[in-house]
């Protein structure tokens, strides 16, 4: 039987506008809502998650789970520059408060892809000023966090960088993540530097952040190739977490680069629903890719998962990749938990399609209904059933 370390977090993760629903002041809200926008889904209700968090949190427990993660929305804190609103904070206290009376412990992200529309419309993160706005929200935040240990500061600043420039090209890609345009590197900067204040604003916390890993793998002696490749899409923003207290690695399917750059998925190969090749050996090569490129720094999985619709798929991926995360652990890498991606079928960033959930929603009654993947990690965390 293979055991994980004393401590280990086993748990779920959302974020705020894949769930909470009618997140009207940020910037994604207004893309999907704009008149003949190109995303087929909007948010809408999204799980009704604002209200139903206390549901949200006793599913958790009632799993096994001990930990669970989700994000404090920007648009909702600073509906306006500058109006900080007391009732939102109140908000989110509420729920890490729910988290610690159920014996969860909270991993709040700080940033999880949206901004306030306003601060999109300033500028965005390129702007002189973005720095100095996201450092007024950390703090606005800080009073709020009494209890917490762990905080993302950014979710995925690679992918971030990246959507930007999908967003101006006004296309939702299809593909596996690695093989969006390249980053913007303005904001790539921009990002870097803001989660570098943020984490001075972050003392008493274990603060890191959260990087898309995307497997790159050569093929046919592109090893060259994709070492660029990885650098401007994944490395660049490892490299900036090695003085951090911990990493978040985030990983779900792996990108073949060849001397062009990034092939397709390989026609015969098997996917999920998202077009991603099932590849679930991601996850144990990413902890790997991740502890080789900053030795040292404390691995906190906080995504992993699935899109299917296949139940009885989710768990066999989540067998697989747990497996090679052991296995990486056995040798001697530090990895503090397994946070798996998501708790609940969301609003994956313009469509509800791929459901990744382990509790399935309702799209009409927001009715929760715990499928067997949940039920089946609960089980491996809490030993009642075997890996
Ligand atoms: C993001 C999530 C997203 C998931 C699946 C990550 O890129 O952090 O918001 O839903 O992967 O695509």
């Amino acid at each position: 039987m293979r055991t994980f370390p004393d401590g280990f977090l086993w748990g779920a993760a959302t974020s705020a506008h894949q769930t909470e629903g009618n997140n009207t002041a940020s910037d994604f809200w207004a893309l999907e809502n704009r008149p003949g926008g190109f995303l087929p889904d909007r948010s809408g209700d999204a799980c009704d998650s604002y209200h139903r968090w206390p549901e949200d949190l006793d599913i958790v427990q009632s799993l096994g789970l001990n930990a669970y993660r989700f994000s404090i929305e920007w648009a909702r804190i600073e509906p306006v520059e500058g109006h900080i609103s007391r009732a939102e904070l109140a908000h989110y206290r509420r729920i890490i408060e729910g988290c610690l009376e159920r014996s969860l412990t909270p991993v709040v992200t700080l940033h999880h892809f949206t901004t306030p529309l306003w601060f999109q419309k300033a500028g965005g993160w390129t702007s002189p000023e973005a720095t100095e706005r996201f450092r007024r929200y950390v703090r606005a935040v800080l009073p709020i966090l009494d209890g917490v240990e762990w905080v993302c500061t950014i979710n995925e600043p690679n992918m971030l960088a990246m959507m930007a420039n999908m967003v101006k090209a006004e296309k939702r890609e299809e593909n596996v993540a690695g093989a969006m345009p390249p980053p913007d590197q303005a904001i790539a900067d921009a990002l870097i530097t803001a989660h570098r204040a943020a984490r001075e604003e972050l003392t008493s916390f274990k603060a890191g952040w959260t990087v898309a890993n995307q497997n790159f793998e050569p093929v046919d002696g592109a090893d060259a190739e994709c070492r660029e490749w990885a650098w401007s899409r994944e490395d660049q923003f490892l490299d900036v977490a090695a003085d951090d207290d911990f990493i978040g690695v985030q990983a779900y399917t792996r990108v073949l680069i060849g001397r062009d750059g990034a092939l397709p998925v390989p026609a015969d190969a098997r996917r999920t629903l998202i077009g991603w090749e099932f590849h679930p050996a991601a996850l144990g090569n990413a902890v790997r890719h991740t502890a080789d490129r900053i030795p040292g720094v404390p691995i906190l999985i906080t995504e992993n998962g699935i899109a299917t619709a296949d139940d009885a798929e989710r768990a066999e991926y989540t067998d697989a990749a747990l497996t090679g995360l052991h296995e990486a652990i056995e040798d001697g890498i530090d990895v503090r938990g397994y946070l798996h991606w998501s708790l609940l079928d969301n609003y994956e960033w313009g469509t509800y399609a791929p459901t990744f959930g382990l509790v399935a929603v309702d799209r009409t009654t927001f009715t929760r209904t715990v499928k067997p993947s949940a039920r089946h990690l609960g089980d491996l965390a809490t030993g009642r059933t075997a890996l």
